[in-house]
């Protein structure tokens, strides 16, 4: 019997992460932030001071990098036994993440790190290729987006909300450069699987995206 895969592709800050993790836990299911592998290869070049530019040398640490994951109300992560949970969400981590998830080298190295969360009884994988490259055969597929502007505002209000500085026409900006970088790159650009069901996500609410996909499943 296959296991279920339900992917949820989309921009950065359209909420997949908090609609996934919630998904998850009321289906009972793993939980895949596959951005959080990218991340985690991303900390592990700044630790070992690699060149982000050196493909060969980026798939040596992304081959040899071990990874834990433990999935309560925070994802916490462990990068060779050392917990980079506090750096994980930094923006300086996202952006060499989606420099180095540019490289098809970088992308073959984790793509069954991916696959290997595929496991009884079920699986919510969020991300940019879930249901495109790492998951094609997944039986539900979402892709989940809002326009920059909200994603922004979100970002912004999440960030003031720690009491950390913010600027919204700046984050905006990053946001767009990102969403670019993640789209016309030639490996596995973010892009909509032609089985997925779309929504925006911009004038709806956690629970009102939630419902949908729960629609989508049953
Ligand atoms: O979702 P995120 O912001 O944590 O992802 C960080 C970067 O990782 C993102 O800008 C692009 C890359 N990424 C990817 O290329 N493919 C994925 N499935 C997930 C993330």
């Amino acid at each position: 019997m296959t296991i279920p895969v339900l992917t949820i592709d989309g921009p950065s800050g359209a909420g997949k992460g908090t609609v996934s993790r919630l998904l998850a836990k009321k289906l009972g299911w793993h939980y895949l932030d596959s951005g959080s592998i990218y991340r985690s290869l991303a900390i592990a070049l700044q630790i070992n001071s690699v060149d982000v530019a050196d493909t060969n040398a980026i798939v040596k640490v992304a081959e040899a990098m071990t990874l834990e994951f433990e999935c309560g109300d925070e994802l916490q992560v462990k990068l060779d036994g050392v917990d980079i949970t506090p750096r994980l969400g930094l923006e300086s981590t996202g952006v060499i993440a989606s420099q180095i998830a540019a490289m098809p080298e970088v992308r073959a190295v984790l793509l069954q790190k991916q696959q290997d969360f595929r496991q009884f009884p079920g699986l919510v994988a969020d991300g940019r290729d879930m249901g495109t490259v790492v998951f094609p055969d997944a039986e539900n597929k979402v892709f989940l987006t809002a326009s920059a502007a909200k994603r922004a505002e979100r970002r912004y209000k999440q960030l003031i909300e720690k009491a950390i500085d913010a600027n919204l026409i700046e984050i905006q900006k990053a946001i767009e450069e990102r969403d670019r970088r993640d789209m016309e790159r030639a490996s596995a650009p973010l892009a909509m699987a032609s089985d997925a069901l779309y929504i925006d996500s911009s004038e709806l609410s956690i629970a009102a995206v939630i419902e949908e996909i729960l629609n989508l499943i049953h």
